[in-house]
């Protein structure tokens, strides 16, 4: 059995133990996976120590940046993340460093929800590690315009710099714009304390716009009521994200993509459980 886990603190409601335990049965692929609560003060000597016999990992909170800085190679999509959330260890050692936030985004908005972004309007809000992550995977898409808005404005101008030769991106403070858009992303942590960033509600066309929320809850988040109350067309949340970066992880370690839309329905079932 090759040994995988995720490194987080705290990491008690981590869901990718079910679901790689789930890709890794539908698979066949022989392999255990667990939850391993890092210490704050030492990340980089547990996840050494894990990597002895380990395989590989994923990271979340808070540890994704000292991730991308204990790992001896990076994807190129985790270096423009500047966040790793799977590690990989090769058979020389080495441990490679990737990010499949963005992927997993894109994946669920286009596969799952069936949305084609090439040329939408879309308006990122947030500009954390959540967001940063999937600037470039959004921008790949080709849409019109990506908005990145946030209530501390240089960090969106920083952000909008970063990811400027990539494609059509620009920083904008909450109160600068109300014109709808056709497609929202929260990246926020809004959510977790119930709150909503402070954006117009004109920036949803009434039957036309979507809203996703990258968190997620039992129930609607605090974003998506929010957007339902305004008239958008469909809300999703992130629990899909969460399927699909796993997936796209798996496929990392394993060679072997797993079929994500039972994993997705059946944590939808417990969620609402
Ligand atoms: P993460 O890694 O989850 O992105 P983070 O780096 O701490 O976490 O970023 C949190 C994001 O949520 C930031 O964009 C933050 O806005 P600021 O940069 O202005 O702090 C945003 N955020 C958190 N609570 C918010 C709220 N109540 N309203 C608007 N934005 C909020």
């Amino acid at each position: 059995m090759d040994r995988y886990g995720v490194f987080g603190n705290p990491i008690g409601h981590s869901k990718s133990p079910l679901i790689h335990r789930m890709f890794a049965e539908q698979t066949g692929e022989p392999l255990s996976y667990e939850a391993l609560l890092a210490p704050l003060d030492d990340f980089r000597g547990f996840a050494q120590a894990f990597f002895r016999d380990g395989k590989g990992g994923n990271v979340t909170v808070p540890f994704k940046e000292q991730a991308f800085e204990l790992a001896d190679e990076l994807t190129a999509r985790a270096r423009l993340a500047g966040a790793v959330n799977t590690l990989k260890k090769g058979d020389d050692g080495r441990l490679l460093g990737d990010n499949t936030d963005g992927a997993g985004l894109v994946r669920d908005l286009t596969v799952n929800a069936g949305i084609d972004l090439r040329g939408k309007r879309i308006l990122l809000v947030g500009a954390g590690g959540a967001v940063r992550g999937v600037i470039e995977p959004l921008l790949a898409q080709q849409p019109a315009s990506l908005v990145i808005a946030n209530r501390t404005v240089e960090k969106a101008e920083h952000l909008a710099q970063v990811f400027d030769s990539l494609g059509p991106v620009v920083a904008s403070g909450f109160d600068w714009i109300d014109a709808p858009v056709d497609l929202i992303i929260n990246g926020t942590s809004a959510s977790l304390a119930g709150e909503l960033p402070a954006i117009a509600p004109s920036l949803i066309e009434p039957g036309h716009t979507v809203c996703y929320d990258m968190m997620y809850g039992k129930g609607l988040t605090a974003f998506n009521r929010w957007a339902e109350e305004h008239g958008a067309a469909r809300t999703l949340d992130g629990l899909g994200m969460l399927v699909e970066q796993a997936a796209e992880a798996f496929f990392l370690w394993r060679g072997v993509r797993p079929d994500s839309v039972p994993v997705l329905a059946e944590l939808r079932r417990q969620l609402a459980a």
